[in-house]
């Protein structure tokens, strides 16, 4: 029978034949490995527990903020905060920084997230998760605000995500590939149950909300009309197309089997770059699918290069197998260049 790898025993090895982790990184890690945990039993026990349904405010994103979003932003910031590892933390569901209460030893790292991704599935029994990326606190830094965290996401130190599906699935990335972990519920522990996940550099999936063709952009619709057009079309092979409506899901799908995940600025309000948010969903993401194999842009440039401006910006995202990422991308800037 094959040994088993807990998630400590993957993160001390990275620790120690690589040197890539400190011991605070890896605390940090494991406190938020323990943090999916919880809510995934608060997301598991659903109406049991009466935890499904609005709470009745809306977050600073306009949105309705669920039950399970409040749940699962507390529980990331109760776990977090004691352990000595963290200066500040910054969440979908919170409009300002967080920083570790005064009580507490403060750390060097800087942890974002969004609590509970994809909540709407929430009360319709689908998949959700939590997405999270650690940055490290710039040095000299004398403030503990906003501005700490508006860094690139190359200089995301670790990123990852948790899915509550059929199984409770953790998928890590601390820039030395991507590891994936299921969480066996009867022992508790996180089990090493993907050792690299790597996305083809092919594929014939893709994922869209394609219910806002109407509002999309000229290249959008050129590359996703040529999808459509299938083997008598230009790409001269058919695709497939699944939306969860959940990211994390959807971006699961495609590191297990590779595929294109869309959401690109459309002209419902010009005002807006796309409806995910840069700092706690793209950037983490994007992390992700490079250290797969896999490329992420927002239709411009690479998503890792760009420099934020505020905590909840947001971006456009085209991420997944890397020839057609670079594709979509290149319909963009012909399209710029007339
Ligand atoms: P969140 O629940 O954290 O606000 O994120 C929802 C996001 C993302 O998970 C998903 O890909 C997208 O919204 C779905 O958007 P549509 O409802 O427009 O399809
Ligand atoms: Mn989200
Ligand atoms: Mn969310």
């Amino acid at each position: 029978m094959m040994k088993s790898i807990s998630l400590t025993q993957y993160l001390v090895e990275k620790q120690r034949e690589k040197n890539l982790i400190p011991a605070e990184l890896r605390l940090l890690l494991e406190v938020v490995a323990r943090a999916c945990k919880r809510i995934s039993i608060a997301v598991n026990k659903g109406a049991l527990a009466d935890l499904l349904g609005d709470v009745g405010i809306e977050n600073v994103q306009g949105e309705a903020v669920k039950k399970l979003d409040m749940i699962a932003n507390e529980t990331l910031l109760e776990a977090n905060e004691w352990g000595g590892h963290l200066a500040a933390m910054a969440s979908e569901e919170m409009e300002h920084a967080y920083s570790i209460p005064h009580r507490y030893p403060k750390g060097e790292y800087l942890l974002l997230f969004d609590p509970l991704d994809g909540s709407s599935n929430i009360d319709v029994n689908v998949s959700t998760g939590t997405i999270f990326s650690v940055l490290r606190l710039p040095e000299g830094a004398t403030r503990l605000d906003e501005s700490v965290f508006l860094q690139p996401g190359s200089r995301q130190v670790a990123a990852g995500y948790a899915v509550y599906g059929p199984s409770t699935i953790l998928v890590l990335t601390v820039g030395d590939g991507v590891a994936a972990f299921t969480l066996d519920r009867e022992t508790g522990s996180w089990t090493l149950t993907v050792p690299r996940m790597e996305i083809p550099e092919q594929t014939s999936e893709y994922a869209i909300n394609a219910s806002n063709r109407r509002h999309w952009y000229p290249p959008v619709v050129r590359y996703i009309d040529e999808l459509l057009a299938g083997s008598t079309g230009p790409r001269g092979k058919d695709y497939n197309m699944r939306w969860v409506a959940s990211m994390v899901a959807d971006v699961h799908r495609m590191l297990s089997r590779g595929g294109v995940f869309m959401y690109p600025a459309d002209a419902r309000d010009p005002s807006l770059p796309g409806k995910l948010r840069l700092m706690y969903e793209a950037n983490p993401m994007a992390f992700l699918v490079e250290q797969a194999g896999g490329a992420a842009t927002d239709g411009r440039q690479r998503i890792l290069d760009i420099e934020p401006k505020r905590l909840h910006q947001r971006v456009a995202v085209f991420l997944g197998s890397r020839s057609e990422v670079e594709r979509v991308t290149a319909y963009h800037n012909e399209h710029r260049n007339g």
